[in-house]
């Protein structure tokens, strides 16, 4: 459907768990998170009621975010009964790639069409210090295992961090030179604690210059055509099988072709990335409300999506949840 600004919305995207098993630092605050109980999160039976009524309004599109996907309970179940649902064309999860090696082709029978893996450094000790979890071997294994399981949309996610993985980012990139897959940098997102951590974001402009410099100049890639397109735009290297990619989040506003919602794990239908209006649904599915009543809920909410992010204002309407809870 078309929400309040003439944007057709194609794609949700699905927290399956607060939970992680690595501790990243622009994403969970060093204190440590409160643990959602049992009770908290959204069955998969109340999952897939929201992915099957909302397939009707036009989502095609599902992604499983986290938290970590993965260590969702009966994740492959929920994929298998994703993929039954006649309008959902592509489902994809995003991960950190730590249990990979082992899911891989077992996520790829259950039906997994696209696998973004995020990854910020190729150095143990940084690794082990950004992500409060000595796991690199685990993560680049995972990697590979799904190149060779057969998976075709394969990106890394990398967050260039001022200080911290500068030197990585380069050598980063040389992940695609020969795979075919597709290295992606994206700019830190004021989302939650990221800012707090002290933490600075290099901007896409010396990221690329870092990359030029190693690998000589980029190409610019004319968006692809037919796919559910999101905010990145690509680029070829000379002798790359692979392309390597940008989200510029902070200065170039994708705002005005935003095709997606969220729905965190406790059922709250997320509008936009960083503001906090939304819609619950967790109340009104176990207050047994039809289809219908559920419909009218969904086209409201989605009536209502933001114009635009606030990453760049201080101002009340933006949401104080962490990456943990709205998986990216
Ligand atoms: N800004 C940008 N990207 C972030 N991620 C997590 N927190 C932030 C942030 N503040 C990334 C993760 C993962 C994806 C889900 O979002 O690294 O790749
Ligand atoms: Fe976990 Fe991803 Fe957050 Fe890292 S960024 S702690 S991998 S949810």
């Amino acid at each position: 459907m078309l929400d309040g600004f003439s944007r057709k919305i194609e794609y949700l995207r699905i927290s399956l768990t607060d939970r992680c098993n690595l501790r990243c630092k622009y994403c969970m605050p060093a204190e440590g998170v409160p643990k959602n109980s049992h009770w908290d999160i959204l069955t998969l039976e109340e999952i897939l009621r929201v992915v099957r009524l909302i397939s009707k309004l036009g989502i095609k599109k599902i992604r499983l975010t986290g938290g970590e996907p993965l260590i969702r309970r009966n994740l492959l179940l929920l994929i298998k009964e994703i993929r039954k649902i006649p309008a959902i064309e592509n489902i994809a999860i995003t991960t950190n790639g730590v249990l990979l090696a082992d899911m891989a082709q077992d996520l790829y029978e259950a039906g997994i069409d696209q696998l973004n893996i995020s990854l910020d450094t190729m150095r143990k000790e940084t690794f082990a210090d950004l992500c409060r979890v000595d796991a690199l071997e685990k993560v680049l294994q995972g990697i590979d295992t799904a190149i060779k399981t057969g998976f075709s949309d394969i990106k890394i996610n990398c967050v260039p961090i001022k200080g911290v993985n500068d030197e990585d980012i380069a050598e980063l990139a040389g992940l695609a030179q020969n795979r075919p897959i597709k290295v992606r940098y994206i700019e830190l997102m004021p989302v939650g604690c990221a800012f707090d951590s002290g933490l600075k974001g290099l901007p896409t402009s010396e990221v690329r210059s870092l990359i030029e410099k190693k690998w000589g100049t980029l190409h610019e890639l004319p968006p692809a055509k037919g796919k559910i397109l999101g905010p990145a735009s690509y680029c070829k290297l000379d002798g790359f099988s692979g392309e390597i990619g940008f989200i510029d989040a902070l200065e170039h506003k994708f705002c005005d072709k935003c095709n997606r919602v969220r729905l965190t794990s406790e059922g709250f239908l997320k509008l936009c990335l960083n503001h906090k209006e939304g819609t619950d649904l967790r109340t009104p599915l176990r207050k047994g409300k039809s289809d219908e009543e559920l419909l009218e809920l969904l086209t409201a909410a989605i009536n209502q999506k933001p114009q635009e992010h606030l990453f760049l204002e201080k101002n009340d309407h933006r949401d104080k949840r962490n990456m943990y809870q709205v998986g990216g």
